[in-house]
């Protein structure tokens, strides 16, 4: 398989970050700076950025996506937010199982597993993140506990199903400190999501699945960590809130 022949995604994931304002003049700087990119460009925003989001990206070659989604259609869930009503709006990707999401706001495989079938039953497009603790790693269980995390959010998915599934591996060690996995840890990690996904789906479906690598990528290691095999894309915290540094990764994705 050639990897050309998979999506090449960059993604940003602004967290709580920008009023609709600022979300409008940042998607403003980047829309001529990556204009050209040879891969898909999303940003993850606020769910109250999202409307300003999508009208600032009109007819650009920028998606807009939210950070999170619950998996029931409505109900008594105070704060939470549909995938329905994501779709409704025109929103196209939702970020689901995020480190932080699951560190602080008690999502579960299980739960994550249900947001993710909700965002794709509403037609959207679902970033699925996985990753492990600096302690999970220094105990040496990195590959059994991403496979398992990827297991319990794929199982019961139809291999049509899968095709708008994005996973990012996102060691939780790398978010927001400034340490980026070598290129060598993030491909051994994505090639054991990618095998996870063959024995689930076959290898038509793992060949065909965009993989991305997030944690401190930037537009100086881009480079490095994308010229590996497995790893399709970025999901990118910091770097995303910066147009320049953006589209330096979005160019490194689109060689
Ligand atoms: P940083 O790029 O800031 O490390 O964040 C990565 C991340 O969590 C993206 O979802």
């Amino acid at each position: 398989m050639d990897k050309k022949l998979r999506s090449a995604v960059i993604a940003g994931n602004w967290k709580m970050n920008k009023t609709p304002a600022e979300a409008s003049a940042l998607i403003g700087e980047m829309i001529p700076l990556v204009k050209d990119a040879d891969c898909d460009v999303v940003l993850c925003v606020p769910f109250v950025d999202l409307d300003a989001a999508m009208n600032a990206a009109k007819g650009s070659n920028i998606k807009i996506g939210a950070q999170n989604c619950h998996f029931e259609k409505s109900g008594a869930f105070t704060g939470e937010i549909s995938a329905d009503m994501l779709s409704s709006m025109g929103v196209e990707y939702v970020i689901v199982g995020h480190s932080e999401r699951r560190t602080y706001f008690g999502d579960t495989d299980v739960t994550v597993g249900k947001r993710l079938k909700a965002a794709l039953d509403a037609g959207l497009v679902g970033i699925l993140c996985v990753g492990e603790y600096l302690e999970q790693r220094k105990q040496g269980i990195t590959a059994e506990l991403c496979a398992m995390q990827v297991k319990i959010a794929l199982q019961g998915l139809t291999a049509e199903k899968l095709k708008n599934v994005i996973i990012a591996y996102e060691p939780v060690w790398a978010i927001g400190t400034g340490e980026t996995a070598t290129s060598d840890q993030a491909e051994e990690v994505c090639a054991v999501i990618r095998e996870t996904v063959e024995a689930m789906f076959g290898k038509a479906s793992a060949d065909a699945i965009t993989i991305q690598y997030g944690g401190s990528m930037n537009a100086k290691n881009a480079d490095e960590l994308l010229s590996k095999y497995n790893v399709d894309g970025g999901l990118i915290g910091g770097a995303s809130l910066k147009a320049a540094d953006f589209a330096a990764i979005v160019s490194a994705a689109s060689k």
